[in-house]
């Protein structure tokens, strides 16, 4: 499968390099594709990895995931324009998060709606599937942790959609995916990324995830 990556963070660059690892072609999109970290992660992925402009990257996803920076992501979709978005499913990946106060971030919005409704509002054709949110970079692909796999929420309007990202998950290592209904569920899963990234200030390790416990 094609995935476009929109976002050449580190966000970006390690989802991107779990779909490459899975056998899947992938494009990084950015604002600059003649920048170095970019050359940087084509080359060390290999023929599967090359890197494009967002819009370019947009239309070559049959896959496309959300990697940006909550501020910048209205900005990198309309660059990507949403007509490129029609149909797929699009993984939202963002967290809305403000540091205008410093760090730890607070969410800078909640309650009544979230960046995952956000991003399908402006994707009206797209089904927009929230996921890996609640889990840091280090551990997206492959997580492993003493207590066994850590659980991944999603929320997504689409039922065809958050079955592929639970198989896209199951692939990465998480067979514990967790549906919690519609995108407007969202607005409890960025809270929820603030456990993980309150307990990332607090032990200044990333060593942490989620797993919802049974009996
Ligand atoms: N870091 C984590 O561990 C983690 C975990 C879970 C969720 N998240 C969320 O995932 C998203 C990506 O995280 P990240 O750490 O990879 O973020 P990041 O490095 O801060 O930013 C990702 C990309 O956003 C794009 N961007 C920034 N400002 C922009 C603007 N004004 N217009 C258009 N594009 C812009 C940039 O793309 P180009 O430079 O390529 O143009 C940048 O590389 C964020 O929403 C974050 O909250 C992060």
């Amino acid at each position: 499968m094609n995935v476009g990556v929109i976002g050449s963070g580190v966000v970006g660059q390690v989802l991107g390099a779990g779909f490459i690892s899975r056998g899947h072609e992938v494009k990084l999109g950015t604002r600059e594709p003649g920048k170095d970290t970019v050359k940087a992660w084509v080359a060390k992925n290999g023929a599967k990895a090359s890197a494009g402009t967002f819009e370019e990257t947009a239309k070559f996803g049959e896959l496309v995931v959300l990697a940006t920076l909550w501020d910048g992501t209205k900005s990198a979709i309309q660059l990507a324009k949403p007509e490129s978005f029609a149909g797929k499913v699009v993984i939202d990946s963002t967290n809305p998060l403000d540091f205008s106060k410093g760090a730890p971030p607070a969410l800078s919005l909640g309650w009544n709606t979230s960046a995952g409704e956000e991003v399908q509002r402006l994707l009206p054709k797209a089904r927009v599937v929230k996921c890996f949110n609640t889990i840091g970079n280090a551990h997206m692909v492959d997580p492993r942790f003493p207590g066994g796999p850590p659980d991944m929420f999603i929320a997504g309007n689409d039922a065809e959609a958050k079955k592929k990202v639970t198989e896209v998950c199951a692939a990465f290592g998480w067979p514990g995916t967790i549906d919690l209904g519609g995108i407007e569920s969202a607005r409890y899963l960025e809270p929820l990324a603030m456990v993980w990234i309150l307990e990332y200030f607090r032990t200044g390790s990333p060593n942490h995830a989620l797993k919802m416990l049974r009996k």
